[in-house]
């Protein structure tokens, strides 16, 4: 099965509109550099393909969201952006994978601990990343700022643990195991 992201992603986000820039623009930003990190772990065997359509549709659910910042007028928190890209997708049609990679990607993904305990307004499950896909999409995401004024960034490894830590430790452990592994 042959997917397009941009004819996927134009279903909701009209051409031409800041948003619509904003996500593509980020969007190909983080393909890039997942299919670099992909390249460069030839021996895992990683799926270049499903990477490089999952990674264009990884943040398909922030126009749900509210971040003003970023050109979002949605209903639900940005933390939501993650699962409801997943309901979008899923509702597509598409294979669940591609689905699992937007529920998975915020942060260093989220535990149920972790949403439970911090009350977050998602559905309590685990939503870390489990296959070598979806580690190395949330991984790069890492290095790109969707806001404008932090977009042209140069952000580095130690950036985003200091980042993740900021969240939580558990964030910043998960992410210094994938860097470790993808050699970031
Ligand atoms: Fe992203």
């Amino acid at each position: 099965m042959k997917i397009d992201p941009l004819q996927i992603i134009e279903k909701f986000y009209a051409p031409g509109t800041r948003l619509y820039d904003i996500l593509v623009n980020h969007s190909r930003i983080v393909t890039d550099k997942s299919l670099d990190i992909a390249r460069s772990l030839p021996h895992l065997n990683p799926d270049l393909e499903f990477i490089e359509t999952a990674a264009m549709l990884h943040d398909i659910g922030i126009f749900l969201t509210r971040s003003e910042s970023i050109g979002c007028f949605g209903k639900a928190s940005y933390v939501c952006h993650g699962y409801l890209g997943r309901e979008l997708l899923d509702e597509l049609g598409l294979p669940p994978e591609y689905g699992m990679v937007s529920e998975r990607h915020t942060g260093a993904g989220i535990t149920r601990k972790n949403i439970v305990l911090n009350k977050l307004p998602l559905p309590q499950r685990d939503m870390v990343p489990l296959s070598l896909e979806e580690k190395i999409i949330c991984a790069a995401d890492k290095y790109h700022s969707k806001n404008p004024k932090f977009s042209g960034r140069n952000i580095t490894t130690a950036d985003v643990i200091k980042g993740l830590r900021k969240i939580n430790s558990d964030h910043a452990e998960r992410f210094i195991l994938w860097a470790e592994e993808f050699g970031l």
